[in-house]
């Protein structure tokens, strides 16, 4: 954001949506991200659409995951029991049909206050292209849990917390490491050059992180299972054994070796006679036909 003296602002650089902005005195971002520029509502800031205007898409569908998880039901059939207006807003005290976005990463609970930083809450970082736990991810855990734990029992939150990390488990073992590990052997046998996006394979690859394995770690994470399977593993899948493995073998045959002996993929080449009868009996009973 560049001021060019008179009152006014360089065009190139304002107005903005502002969450990651620099602003003149080198400070980042802009409160009007997410609060109101001419009334400050407590009221909107909580609200899931205030997130949503920049959570959406392809790469981090966190509105729509929330919008069809159980969360976003109980939200919408229950928002005049929400009492969003009120001042003071303590999960469990003030509300308790529903968490928003700002519940879960912002909002006070009666052993924590509010937090503006929305990373405070997060254990396991779910953008890049292998998974990790954050340093301190056991306290960013527990600040979580304990919002969970005044609507849910402690059984269910950690029995939650282990399906998600086996999950995120599933995902980097399976798809991820392997993935990372030929596209490494292609960069060094000079197979792609090192200018990103030039080659068919640096969107293929891209895509199967950034967008398709990110909708399946964040659906898992907060709840929306059409996200985790359909939008998430099923693409993650088809991308890597139609679209990335042959891609790979095209450019450098037998890169892709190693990986696909392993346990995760060996399926590919042939299911035996009773493996394949199992499945026919199965959807023979399922679908009847
Ligand atoms: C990522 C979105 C976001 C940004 C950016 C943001 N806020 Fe907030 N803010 C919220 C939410 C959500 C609440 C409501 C929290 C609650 O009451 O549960 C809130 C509440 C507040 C409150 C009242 C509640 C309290 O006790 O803290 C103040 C004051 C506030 N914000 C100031 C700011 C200022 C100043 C900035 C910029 C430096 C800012 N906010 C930037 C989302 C945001
Ligand atoms: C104006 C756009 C915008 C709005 C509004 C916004 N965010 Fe974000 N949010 C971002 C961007 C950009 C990032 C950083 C992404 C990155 O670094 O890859 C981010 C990151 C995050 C993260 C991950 C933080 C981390 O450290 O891993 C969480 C959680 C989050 N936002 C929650 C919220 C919540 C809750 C609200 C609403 C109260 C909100 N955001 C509103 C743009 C926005
Ligand atoms: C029921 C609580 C809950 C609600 C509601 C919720 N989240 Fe989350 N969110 C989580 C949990 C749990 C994680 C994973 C935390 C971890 O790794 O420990 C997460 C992860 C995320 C991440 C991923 C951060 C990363 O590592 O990349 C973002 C971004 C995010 N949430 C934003 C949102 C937004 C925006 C909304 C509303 C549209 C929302 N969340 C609603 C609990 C919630
Ligand atoms: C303000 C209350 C509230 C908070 C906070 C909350 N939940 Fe929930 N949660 C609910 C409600 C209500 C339901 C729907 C229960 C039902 O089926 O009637 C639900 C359902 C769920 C479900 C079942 C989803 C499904 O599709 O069946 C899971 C899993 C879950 N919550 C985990 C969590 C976790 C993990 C956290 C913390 C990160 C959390 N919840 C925070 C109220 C809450």
């Amino acid at each position: 954001m560049k001021y060019l003296g008179d009152g006014r602002f360089d065009p190139a650089t304002w107005p903005n949506s502002g969450i990651g902005r620099v602003n003149p005195d080198g400070s980042k971002g802009t409160c009007a991200a997410c609060h109101g520029r001419h009334s400050f509502s407590s009221a909107l800031a909580r609200q899931p659409e205030n997130c949503g205007k920049c959570h959406l898409g392809p790469d981090h569908p966190q509105i729509e995951i929330y919008n069809e998880s159980k969360h976003g039901i109980q939200f919408r059939a229950n928002v005049a029991k929400m009492n969003l207006d009120s001042k003071s807003w303590i999960v469990g005290k003030d509300y308790s049909a529903a968490p928003t976005c700002a519940t879960c990463h912002m909002s006070a609970t009666s052993n924590q206050g509010v937090t503006h930083d929305v990373g405070d809450r997060i254990s396991i970082t779910l953008r890049p292209v292998i998974s990790v736990k954050l340093d301190n991810w056991e306290h960013r855990r527990i600040s979580m849990q304990d919002v969970c734990s005044n609507c849910h029992a402690t059984g269910w939150i950690n029995n939650f917390y282990a399906q998600y990390e086996a999950t995120v488990d599933l995902y980097n073992e399976k798809f991820a490491k392997p993935a990372k590990s030929i596209m490494d052997k292609l960069y060094a046998a000079k197979k792609l050059t090192p200018t990103p996006f030039d080659e068919k394979i640096e969107w293929t690859y891209y895509e199967l992180w950034h967008h398709q394995g990110r909708r399946a770690r964040m659906g898992t994470a907060m709840m929306g299972p059409d996200y985790a399977q359909w939008h998430g593993f099923y693409e993650v899948a088809k991308t890597f054994y139609t679209e990335f493995i042959p891609e790979a073998e095209q450019l450098m045959p037998g890169v892709t070796a190693d990986v696909m002996k392993s346990d995760f993929h060996k399926w590919t080449t042939g299911l035996s006679k009773e493996e394949l009868q199992q499945q026919i009996d199965y959807y023979k009973d399922r679908y009847k036909q």
